[in-house]
């Protein structure tokens, strides 16, 4: 079974999607990690995005695990990468690398491989709309930018990084624009995703709200 989780930076995905797959004992796949992973890697080794050549050979050499106890941690050619894809340079450089076609191209191969015969919670931009238009369930989640902002402060004071909210609004409108005007696979709600505004929910209540409506469709669609 597939259960896509779409919708913009800081709207909850990671965090929902976790602990929904931890509820229902499903795998959780955080597809916006591998785009991270591989804008990590055009920095570190200066990849000219232009080298159509290069980015292809290095896409065709990109191998993504993800482990760990929980199975979050993302491993890319057997490196653990998770502390590293979240830096400023990262973020800054990930939505103009996600945009490129033929690392969209990759990863969604790459996505749909993993996933194939089990059961899994999928999160990112497009898992409803291009990865997996037939997913058993499609949720897009939004939530206020002020809200976000805030949220994304938290996590980053987490890892000791100070950053004022006025700062993090213009970063995630910035990020919200490229990846829903991008000409391919833009961020955008599949006609049929149920849409959660988590702005004014716990996490508890955002997962229950996700398990809730696959465990009693799940049973009824049994009971037929
Ligand atoms: O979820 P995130 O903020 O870590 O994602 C990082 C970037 O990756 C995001 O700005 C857009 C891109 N992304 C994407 O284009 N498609 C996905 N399925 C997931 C992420």
């Amino acid at each position: 079974m597939v259960i896509a989780i779409d919708g913009p930076a800081g709207s909850g995905k990671s965090t929902t999607a976790k602990y929904v797959a931890e509820n229902l004992g499903f795998i959780h796949i955080n597809t916006g990690a591998m785009y991270r992973g591989i804008a990590l890697k055009c920095i570190s080794e200066d990849i000219n995005l232009a080298d159509t050549s290069k980015m292809n050979h290095m896409l065709h050499l990109t191998v993504f695990k993800f482990g760990g106890g929980d199975g979050s941690e993302l491993y890319m050619d057997g490196k653990n990468i998770s502390s590293n894809i979240n830096t400023v340079e990262v973020t800054e450089s990930v939505s103009l690398i996600s945009a490129i076609p033929m690392v969209r191209k990759k990863l969604v191969e790459y996505q749909r491989e993993m996933a194939n015969g089990i059961d899994v919670v999928l999160e990112g931009r497009d898992i409803g709309s291009v990865v997996f238009p037939d997913a058993d369930y499609k949720f897009f989640l939004i939530a206020d930018i002020h809200e976000r902002a805030r949220r994304r402060q938290k996590e980053m004071e987490e890892r000791c990084e100070v950053i004022s909210l006025s700062e993090l609004t213009v970063e995630l409108e910035e990020r919200d624009r490229q990846d829903s005007t991008r000409e391919h696979s833009p961020l955008k709600k599949a006609d049929d995703a149920v849409e959660i505004d988590t702005t004014g929910l716990s996490i508890e209540e955002q997962v229950n709200r996700i398990v809730e409506i696959v465990t009693n469709t799940n049973r009824s669609k049994t009971r037929k």
